[in-house]
């Protein structure tokens, strides 16, 4: 029996392939590679010592689904398979709803015409929207979304939910991931974004490199101790161990259960500029720009459910997150094209 990882060459899936691997599962990849490489797998093959099938398939072309179900024993599957950009939601939602939503519909019909009812699927903190206090609980309302990217997410996780309602033999979780950074200890994958970045770690490390001038800070007139915005930054590996604890549950358990991954602690955009600067000895420039629109002030989670249910706790610090970006950025300044 195999686990199904869909978006298995992207950024945080390739590190999830690596820990299910060394766990001791079987998987099998999918990936269409509109946001990642071929080099990905053989960088996972590489630091796993171990092969496993592999399949060039979009997750809205059933056909192609159901051939991967045929040609496998898939008892689960690992769902990272999206979009996720969120200014470009905002000027393309179509795509997003169509990919992030149509694909996970897609998906999940193939699952169960095929028999499979076990899902891990990769959803956002973003779904707490505006309205709620940190630190965020699993129980508290979802759905003040501020964009296309953030409603995709809120709507999947109804949809997963009305599922679970209307057949109780799928296992589904929906994982709420907080800040994920960092890259795996050896330099060998980490995360390669196309253009520009988005995010804040990410255009650190390009700015500590010089491929970029200096880091805009995004307010620094915020309700937190220095002024800047709150996030929970949470490690790629200790993510990626959270799914395989997930895997592990979902095989014993039914019904549908979201559940954050995150560290518990905020920490500020100053933060981690400096810390990154202290890990790494590099100078990272910036300037305090305006607010980005639909960011909230502070975002961190209460990690306890994920501790009971899962058994799942953060172990990996900033250092450890700054030093891992730096040694992934200093290795392949190129990302996957070098
Ligand atoms: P990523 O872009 O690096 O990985 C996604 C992978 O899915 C890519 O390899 C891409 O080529 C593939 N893909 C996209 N659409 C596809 C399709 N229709 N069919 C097949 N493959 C497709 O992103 P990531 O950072 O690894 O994120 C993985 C998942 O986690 C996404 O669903 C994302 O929304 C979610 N998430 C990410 C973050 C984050 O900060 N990175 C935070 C919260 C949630
Ligand atoms: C953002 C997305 C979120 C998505 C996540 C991962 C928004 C509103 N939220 O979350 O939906 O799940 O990315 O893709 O876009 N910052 C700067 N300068 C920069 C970049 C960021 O100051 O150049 C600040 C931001 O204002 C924020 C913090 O750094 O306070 C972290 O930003 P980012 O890395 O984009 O992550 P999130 O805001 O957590």
């Amino acid at each position: 029996m195999a686990i199904l990882i869909t978006g298995g060459c992207g950024y945080i899936g390739s590190h999830t392939c690596v820990e299910m691997l060394s766990a001791g599962y079987d998987i099998v990849v999918m990936d269409n590679y509109y946001n990642s490489k071929p080099e990905a797998l053989v960088r996972i093959k590489e630091l796993s010592g171990k092969d496993f099938p592999f399949y060039e398939c979009d997750i809205r072309d059933a056909e192609g689904l159901r051939r991967i179900f045929r040609e496998n024993k898939i008892e689960a599957v690992i769902h990272f398979a999206g979009l996720k950009a969120v200014g470009e939601s905002v000027r393309i939602p179509l795509a997003y709803y169509d990919n992030n939503v149509g694909g996970t519909v897609v998906l999940c019909q193939v699952m169960a015409e095929m028999g499979c009812k076990r899902m891990i699927f990769s959803s956002s903190a973003t779904v707490y929207g505006t309205g709620n206090p940190s630190p965020l609980k699993e129980d508290m309302p979802t759905g003040a979304v501020t964009n296309p990217y953030g409603r995709t997410k809120h709507m999947i996780e109804g949809i997963l939910q009305d599922l679970c309602v209307s057949d109780p033999e799928w296992s589904v979780i929906l994982l709420r991931y907080f800040t994920p950074i960092g890259a795996h200890e050896s330099g060998r994958i980490g995360e390669d974004p196309n253009g520009i970045p988005n995010n804040l770690m990410p255009y650190i490390s390009q700015v500590a490199i010089g491929k970029l001038p200096r880091l805009s800070v995004f307010g620094n007139d915020y309700d937190t101790p220095d002024g800047t915005g709150v996030r929970d930054y949470i490690h790629v590996v200790d993510l990626a161990c959270g799914h395989v604890r997930a895997v592990d549950y979902a095989l014993t358990h039914t019904g549908a259960q979201a559940i954050n991954l995150g560290t518990g602690n905020g920490c500020s955009v100053l933060d981690l500029v400096n810390a990154f600067v202290t890990a790494n000895q590099v100078e990272v420039p910036y300037v305090i720009a305006p607010r980005r629109p639909g960011d909230v002030a502070v975002c961190y989670s209460d990690p306890t459910k994920a501790g009971e249910l899962l058994g799942w706790t953060a172990n990996r610090d900033l250092t450890d997150m700054c030093r891992d970006t730096w040694r992934w950025q200093n290795q392949n300044p190129r990302g996957y094209d070098n």
